[in-house]
């Protein structure tokens, strides 16, 4: 049985404890670091950008998972890329060359990821699916840690895992918001590969079980 890839969300630190919380990321089961950018503008909020970026890069081993909620991500790829990036996802609702912000994104070396938002059908992506190595599905609404998942995000995460075997892709399935120890077991069966996880893993008592617990959700 694989299992899945965590990838905690730095957006649900102690940002007074920085250091600390990402060694003990680098202590736990987490296989990726996600970094969600915001600029008040795609989303209702602010959050972090290049600064914190090589904070992240310096004190963390595991790959950053770098989640672009921005308009014209375009204009920052290669600064991510720089910075350190593994992983770039943009929003397919923010890009009006989505074909060609994903070859870009591989020309840089990192791994091409496309989000959206729980309100875009997943057959937007039918005629990229070439360029694309991870779908981010957004559970929540983008913009805020903390939300409450939307149910609704099962059927999309299994339409997907359908479309994307239909056409032999392996690009993996990642989902975001709300995810906790509850419904991992659920997403993992319909398909979903790398849950990310803020608040059931930063706030939880034992941060280090929680992703331990995550890790070892999918049922048999
Ligand atoms: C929401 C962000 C998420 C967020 C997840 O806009 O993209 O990555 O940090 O936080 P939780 O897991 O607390 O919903
Ligand atoms: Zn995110």
């Amino acid at each position: 049985m694989t299992q899945p890839f965590i990838a905690p969300s730095l957006l649900a630190a102690d940002f007074a404890n920085l250091q600390k919380e990402l060694d003990l990321i680098n202590r736990s089961e987490a296989d990726y670091l996600h970094f969600d950018v915001m600029d008040g503008l795609f989303v209702p909020n602010i959050s972090f950008g290049f600064p914190l970026l090589e904070t992240a890069k310096k004190y963390c081993q595991k790959p950053l998972d770098v989640h672009l909620m921005i308009v014209q991500p375009e204009r920052y790829l290669e600064a991510f890329a720089e910075g350190g990036a593994s992983v770039i996802h943009v929003h397919y609702e923010a890009c009006t060359h989505l074909h060609r912000t994903l070859s870009q994104i591989r020309e840089l070396g990192c791994r091409a990821g496309v989000a959206l938002n729980p309100h875009t059908p997943i057959s937007v992506l039918e005629d990229v699916l070439e360029q694309i190595d991870v779908v981010l599905i957004m559970s929540v609404n983008p913009g805020f840690g903390g939300q409450t998942f939307i149910p609704h995000t099962i059927q999309k995460i299994t339409k997907l895992k359908q479309l994307l075997t239909a056409n032999r892709s392996a690009a993996l399935i990642e989902v975001d918001g709300g995810v906790g120890e509850k419904n991992a077991p659920t997403l993992l069966n319909a398909g979903a590969d790398i849950l990310v996880a803020g608040n059931s893993v930063f706030r939880a008592n034992d941060p280090l079980e929680a992703i331990r617990q995550l890790k070892n959700s999918r049922q048999p």
